[in-house]
């Protein structure tokens, strides 16, 4: 009898206690990842001197869609999939809309007033609505001059300059960045360059130390005591502070100085009325100098490298190519004549607008993501995410898998163009990534490339030297891939 009571008692026990254990500590399911080291995690994955999108690829290869590694003491997660990528930034939008903080990059924004860095709080929201208002402001030509003309006036400067080029192997580089370089100051402060302009120059050189600063990680950026040690990545931020405030600081004062609300000039000014809209229920500002500046900086340093690279990306493929570029010039002729497209032609100009896609896909200068940082626990697929884990996802691949696109690795602006012969954006196109992050810039982006280079193909042939063959197709293995430098010859047509 008393072995009786004493097992029924064992087994209520044993019930109880598992029923707490279920109810409190449920174990988490985590998303399944290589072996990780005590204290240093999988850092090893990076430190092969491989391009870290490929080895991401190969870990999706072995692991999943989704893959775990261990930071330090954090959590990272890679999503690799459309279907990954949706779920997350897109359905599950907020939970993935936050920025890991970074010590560099905070005392770049003037203590996170950024968007690009700033994490998800009701001021960056404000901040990121009031921005996207003034680039479809300047975009969409509301009371101010629209992007277009601005480019355009760009077009027609760049073929001057390429013109003194012709019939010589030749390096068309620096022009075409004068050429994206004015457009988004033009549009950002109302200004442009000439290329031996000193500013010019300083701008330049800041936007490159800038391109470093988001290239290499450094510990200092997880453990800000080290400040005290010299760090090379601390002075290319006090450099860029230094210059930016120089030059952005100074227009943002005499756009305050000459503001008009009835005529707005550029994005500044878009931007000082936004601030003026933007109260909270006392009537205050919410929106700072700081936010302002910050906001001119981004656009800049956001705009500026993207696009640049991308439309020296686009020469490339169409020196790869010849084919498409002659279908670019038959198409131009047939529906506008020989005069320059304007950005209303888009639309009699499919196979143009799919090229710019098709170059966007197959170059996938943002390799992966911005890092997010989920705000709340979660769930993705059947997988646990606890909050605070730094969430990227590999644009790289979902460009380059041959389960989204027919010919992933040969450029075919027919991926960008459907049955009726319009152009259509798939699901796995994410150049300009998605959700409450996605780019501010896209449409201004594709318009600038759109122009520039179906202003170039107009006006002149584009061949590889002979002497020096075709460039590569493959970039150097950083996060950013940026295109090696080559030589053209121009021919006028
Ligand atoms: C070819 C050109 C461009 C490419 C490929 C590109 C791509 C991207 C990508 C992948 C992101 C990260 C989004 C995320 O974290 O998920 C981003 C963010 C951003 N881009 Fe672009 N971009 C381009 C041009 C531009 C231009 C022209 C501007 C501004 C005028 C711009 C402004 C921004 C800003 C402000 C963000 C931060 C958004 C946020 O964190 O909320 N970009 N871009
Ligand atoms: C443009 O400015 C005029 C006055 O100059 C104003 O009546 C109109 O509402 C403004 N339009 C927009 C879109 O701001
Ligand atoms: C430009 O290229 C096309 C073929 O792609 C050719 O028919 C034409 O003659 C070329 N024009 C010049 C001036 O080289």
């Amino acid at each position: 009898m008393l072995t009786f009571q004493l097992a029924i008692f064992v087994t209520v026990l044993f019930v109880v206690q598992k029923f707490l254990c279920w109810l409190t500590q449920k174990p988490l399911k985590y998303p399944p990842g290589p072996p990780s080291l005590p204290f240093i995690g999988n850092m090893a994955v990076f430190m092969t001197g491989r391009a870290p999108y490929h080895v991401l690829k190969e870990l999706a290869d072995q692991f999943g869609s989704v893959v775990s590694l261990k930071m330090g003491t954090g959590r990272f997660v890679v999503l690799s999939t459309v279907e990954a990528i949706r779920e997350a930034f897109v359905r599950q939008s907020e939970c993935f809309a936050g920025r890991p903080y970074m010590y560099s990059i905070s005392l770049l924004t003037r203590n996170n007033c950024g968007i690009a860095f700033g994490d998800y709080t009701p001021i960056w929201k404000v901040h990121r609505k009031s921005c996207a208002v003034a680039i479809h402001r300047n975009v969409r030509g509301k009371n101010c001059t629209s992007s277009d003309v601005k480019i355009l006036q760009e077009v027609e400067h760049l073929i001057v300059r390429l013109q003194q080029k012709t019939n010589q192997p030749t390096d068309i580089s620096d022009d075409l960045n004068l050429a994206v370089l004015n457009v988004i100051c033009d549009m950002t402060f109302g200004q442009r360059y000439e290329i031996h302009d000193s500013e010019y120059r300083a701008i330049l050189d800041s936007a490159n130390k800038f391109t470093a600063i988001l290239q290499h990680g450094d510990p200092i950026d997880f453990i800000p005591a080290l400040k005290i040690f010299p760090s090379k990545k601390l002075r290319l931020v006090q450099d860029v502070i230094k210059t930016r405030d120089a030059i952005l600081q100074k227009k943002y004062e005499e756009h305050v100085a000459t503001f008009d609300p009835k005529n707005i000039r550029d994005l500044t000014d878009a931007f000082l009325l936004s601030m003026l809209e933007c109260t909270d229920e006392n009537g205050n500002h919410e929106l700072t100098e700081d936010h302002i500046v910050m906001a001119m900086f981004e656009l800049f340093t956001g705009g500026f490298d993207s696009t640049f690279k991308t439309l020296k990306w686009a020469v490339i493929y169409l020196l790869h190519n010849p084919e498409v570029q002659k279908r670019i010039q038959d198409e131009m002729e047939q529906a506008i004549g020989s005069r320059l497209p304007t950005w209303d032609d888009h639309l009699k100009l499919p196979y143009l607008e799919a090229t710019v896609l098709e170059t966007l896909r197959s170059s996938s200068y943002s390799s992966l993501n911005g890092p997010r940082r989920t705000t709340t626990d979660t769930q993705l697929l059947g997988y646990d995410i606890p909050k605070d884990s730094i969430v990227v996802c590999n644009l790289w691949w979902v460009h380059h898998d041959p389960a989204n696109w027919k010919d992933p690795d040969n450029f075919r602006p027919e991926h960008f163009i459907n049955e009726n012969g319009e152009v259509f954006q798939p699901k796995a196109f994410m150049a300009f990534s998605l959700g409450r992050r996605a780019c501010l810039g896209d449409l201004l982006a594709r318009m600038e490339i759109f122009l520039l280079l179906g202003g170039m193909l107009q006006r002149f042939n584009i061949t590889a030297p002979e002497e020096d063959g075709l460039p590569a197709l493959e970039p150097l293995p950083d996060l950013i891939r940026s295109p090696n430098e080559y030589r053209v010859v121009l021919k006028n047509r």
